[in-house]
């Protein structure tokens, strides 16, 4: 891979999303095709309990299907296809997309999207050897609580929607979370700088177009997740 990015990372979202069937391997490898340096994706559970990756709890929006992921086994998730723009894939499995990837040279933003997600995603990440490239990320605090008593050894990420303030990151602080993901909305250089020098690397969610991606780029984020991420890899390109 291109060295263009030194310490930041282009995290493809949900894979290439803007382009292909999220979450999906088609999405992933489009990402890595486009220069990203990183994949985030969401984890959620089977009505068997299998770990798979889907962003929503319900299966509309993706696949035309009727109800939530929970609602059935992976096994009969098979038979739906996820869709973008005349492209299809099926919905990948947590284990089988850490088989196609935890092997390559890449940062992996692990989002915890469903409840309960915690222990069977940290037992797969230290199935695969995950730890030294891996950020277990979610919205629910308690998720992540969870992480650091099962397993301390993994970093972790908080992706806030409320008010990030002292409150905030003083409860991060004693739960031992290392990263701080705002939305990009709230995302400035002197807040960037006043994070990091709390101890907090940030990484910005909520890139909703190029011109976002390119402020939010120059605050001194740690990285961000796009769905676009050739945009982001070329712009990166022509600053060097
Ligand atoms: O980068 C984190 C981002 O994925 C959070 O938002 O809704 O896309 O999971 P969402
Ligand atoms: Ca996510």
């Amino acid at each position: 891979m291109e060295n263009i990015y030194n310490n930041f990372i282009n995290y493809a979202h949900r894979g290439a999303s803007e382009y292909a069937p999220e979450n999906t391997l088609l999405s992933f490898y489009l990402g890595l095709y486009m220069g990203a340096n990183g994949i985030e994706t969401d984890v959620q559970l089977t009505k068997d309990g299998v770990p798979v990756l889907f962003h929503d709890d319900t299966l509309e929006r993706m696949t035309g299907e009727k109800g939530c992921v929970a609602d059935y086994t992976f096994s009969e998730l098979q038979s739906f296809n996820v869709k973008k723009n005349g492209l299809t894939d099926k919905i990948v499995s947590f284990e089988d997309f850490l088989a196609h990837f935890s092997h390559k040279n890449l940062t992996f933003a692990i989002e915890l999207k469903g409840d309960g997600t915690a222990i069977k995603s940290v037992d797969l990440l230290r199935k695969y050897n995950m730890l030294s490239k891996t950020i277990i990320t979610s919205f629910k605090f308690k998720e992540l609580v969870d992480v650091k008593t099962y397993a301390p050894e993994f970093r972790t990420g908080y992706l806030a929607l409320e008010d990030i303030d002292d409150t905030l990151l003083d409860k991060m602080k004693e739960t031992g979370i290392e990263e701080l993901c705002p939305e990009s909305k709230v995302i400035t250089a002197e807040k960037v700088k006043e994070w990091k020098e709390k101890g907090f690397e940030v990484r910005a969610w909520g890139i909703y177009n190029e011109q976002i991606m390119k402020d939010v780029y120059h605050t001194g984020v740690n990285g961000m997740t796009v769905n676009f991420p050739d945009k982001l890899t070329e712009y990166i390109r022509n600053l060097k």
